[in-house]
């Protein structure tokens, strides 16, 4: 059987046993049937949870661009490949053929190579949503350079670190960005990025803005100076199954951002094939998904997934409400978008606009809607069901994380009907389950557990850069020989997943990780912050935003200026969304004997939930809970 596109509920369930009772078999007719490989594998998977080793493909050899771009170049070279609008309205959309990306993918891996990059260097890539992020992630891939893409909303501090764990030689970034009526100044956050790095830093510069910019001769260059000069054509790089294709830093409960690995054939197979399934993507379809590639997200459903699959794939470089809140819907109009894949957050944001925005858009071409990054509430749910799908369009709810690679609960439409909140049933290969505290597995319905996956599936991440322990002890530690996700979930009478949130301490915030360690690590180096403490409470926009809880030392500062200038600190050490909402000064934090601040109390007052803070009589300081819940915010 050649199950790679599932489209009735009797082709999933049969499919849905192979996968799991026979997963090398199942994988292995997946990947040899659809994809194009220089040398076939020598076996399916090899894995070992406990050392956290897994392999897909082993010893196979493939070139990803050669999959996403050339082959449909052969059969289909002037289908569009990629569609990009710009932020500003007066400004001409581009788009680009199959054949016309393989000529900028190639022209951008020989200014790489003419930089001196080669397999295995990594390149931090720090772009606006523009065609040239695509072209250069592309090109890192023909030439067997890792890439690791930085949002570019991210400060100069977040982007050192990130340069300084994996040791990348090259940073690609632009003069500056368009982000609804501002304008940005990206070459200059990477200049004094590079301040905290070591002097094997080069540049590479791409024109999108004509800012002034400083360049440095001896380490900047700029994109148009070369690009004239170089061969339009660049053999792809054999890579094996295993090397890594990409680093994604997220953001981990504790410490500095974990750079998750990804491999490469693993990757491919498993983004391709939920990427066709859970998309139903057909030949004249338009699809947009609105993430930035700055996430994993745009890596995998904007890029890798989509071109495998010689889709149409739509780039938006600007926001939601710019120049109004219309702008996604003209939008959908303008391209007749068939696929509409967004974030819960930019949902809450637009329904809270009103449908005036929404009503004089055409918004028939749509088909199928999607979400991802977050729990949907039910509301807006419905808002989008109702205002955009016209109640006719399918809503995919796709739960899944940057370590996870691709899609691994979602939907399906025509195969698996969907249900307002929940992320509904496993992808095909994809074996949950749910626990309790003591490891043990749930089975009664509507319990709410811990979800862990039993078995990898191809594009699970393969370690963290230089760190492998930590790649084991925070996902592979917490229950024996499962992958803990982090996140919290129930199963309805039908088998379908509703996904609670995360049970550590790691906050969404508008659908952005966000660990609480780090920014205390910022907001802690104020030299009048005594202690912080940050936890997350409901918002209507946002999903969650953030408290702070502040003890100063000794002296008394207004509110307001301690707000403002904590603010300014996580703006310059993170980013900007990593501010606070709400910051309350107070005399002490509650702890535990043991000196541990106990932020599940403190989660309780910021989401006003008073009368449930359970047991405090083993607090060290039980008497200050009492001046926290009298001056909560
Ligand atoms: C959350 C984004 C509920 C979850 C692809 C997960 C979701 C974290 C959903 C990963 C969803 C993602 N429903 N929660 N459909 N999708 N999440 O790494 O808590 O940015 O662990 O990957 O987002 O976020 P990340």
């Amino acid at each position: 059987m050649n199950n790679y596109i599932i489209n009735n509920k009797a082709n999933y369930d049969l499919a849905y046993a192979e996968s799991t009772e026979n997963p090398v078999k199942f994988w292995d007719d997946i990947a040899s049937k659809n994809f194009v490989w220089e040398k076939k594998w020598s076996s399916v998977v090899n894995w070992n949870f406990d050392k956290a080793k897994i392999k897909w493909f082993e010893n196979s050899k493939l070139n990803i661009t050669f999959n996403c771009i050339d082959r449909h170049v052969k059969e289909n070279p002037d289908k569009i490949a990629i569609l990009f609008e710009p932020n500003n309205v007066n400004e001409k959309e581009k788009s680009y053929t199959y054949s016309e990306l393989l000529t900028e993918v190639c022209k951008m891996a020989n200014v790489l190579k003419s930089l001196g990059i080669k397999k295995g260097d990594r390149v931090c890539i720090y772009l606006p949503m523009i065609p040239e992020l695509a072209f250069s992630v592309l090109a890192c891939a023909r030439i067997g350079a890792i890439h690791s893409v930085v949002f570019a909303g991210f400060s100069s501090e977040a982007l050192a670190t990130r340069i300084n764990d994996c040791d990348s030689t090259l940073t690609i970034t632009s003069d500056g960005s368009f982000r609804g009526p501002k304008t940005l100044n990206l070459k200059c956050i990477v200049d004094d990025a590079l301040l905290k790095c070591n002097d094997k830093q080069k540049v590479l510069v791409v024109n999108r803005t004509q800012e002034e910019i400083n360049i440095d001769k001896n380490r900047d260059f700029l994109l148009d100076d070369i690009i004239s000069s170089v061969e339009d054509y660049c053999n792809p790089v054999l890579m094996d199954a295993e090397d890594p294709l990409f680093i994604l830093y997220t953001s981990g409960s504790t410490g500095k951002p974990k750079g998750m690995v990804h491999s490469t054939a693993g990757y491919m197979v498993y983004t391709s094939y939920t990427f066709k399934n859970i998309f139903q993507y057909k030949e004249n379809d338009v699809y947009w998904c609105t993430a930035d590639i700055g996430w994993i997200t745009g890596h995998s459903y904007i890029l890798y997934g989509p071109l495998c699959n010689g889709a149409t794939t739509l780039m938006f470089e600007g926001v939601p409400s710019y120049p109004d809140y219309s702008r996604f819907w003209k939008i959908v109009d303008k391209y007749k978008v068939s696929q509409f894949y967004t974030a819960p957050t930019a949902i809450r944001a637009l329904a809270k606009q009103g449908v005036n925005f929404v009503k004089d858009n055409d918004l028939s071409s749509l088909r199928i809607l999607g979400t991802v990054g977050e729990p949907i509430n039910e509301e807006a749910w419905n808002w989008y069901n109702e205002n955009i799908g016209k109640s006719k369009c399918p809503i995919v709810d796709t739960w899944w994380q940057t370590e996870t690679g691709g899609i691994l609960i979602s939907s399906i439409p025509g195969v698996i009907p969907d249900k307002a909140t929940f992320a509904t049933k496993p992808f095909l290969g994809i074996q949950p389950l749910l626990l309790d505290d003591n490891g043990d597995e749930i089975k009664e319905n509507n319990k709410v557990g811990k979800l862990c996956i039993k078995f990898p599936w191809p594009s699970i991440a393969r370690t963290i850069w230089g760190n492998h322990e930590r790649y084991i002890n925070t996902y592979f530690s917490a229950f024996k020989g499962k992958y803990f996700t982090g996140d919290g979930a129930f199963r309805d009478e039908n088998g379908n997943y509703r996904i609670t949130g995360r049970v550590d301490d790691v906050i969404i915030v508008s659908g952005h990780n966000l660990g609480t360690a780090p920014i205390e690590d910022a907001i802690n180096e104020h030299e009048n912050i005594a202690e912080s403490a940050i936890v997350g409470f409901p918002h209507d926009i946002k999903g969650n935003a953030l408290y702070g809880f502040i003890t100063l030392k000794g002296m008394s500062l207004g509110n307001k200026k301690i707000k403002s200038e904590i603010n300014e600190l996580i703006s310059k050490k993170i980013g900007p969304i990593a501010k606070l909402d709400k910051v309350q000064l107070t005399s002490g934090l509650p702890k535990t004997r043991s000196g541990k601040i106990m932020r599940r109390i403190l989660r309780k007052i910021a989401s006003k939930e008073f009368n449930s803070l359970g047991d405090i009589s083993t607090l060290l300081n039980p008497e200050v809970v009492d001046e926290i819940i009298n001056n909560s915010l």
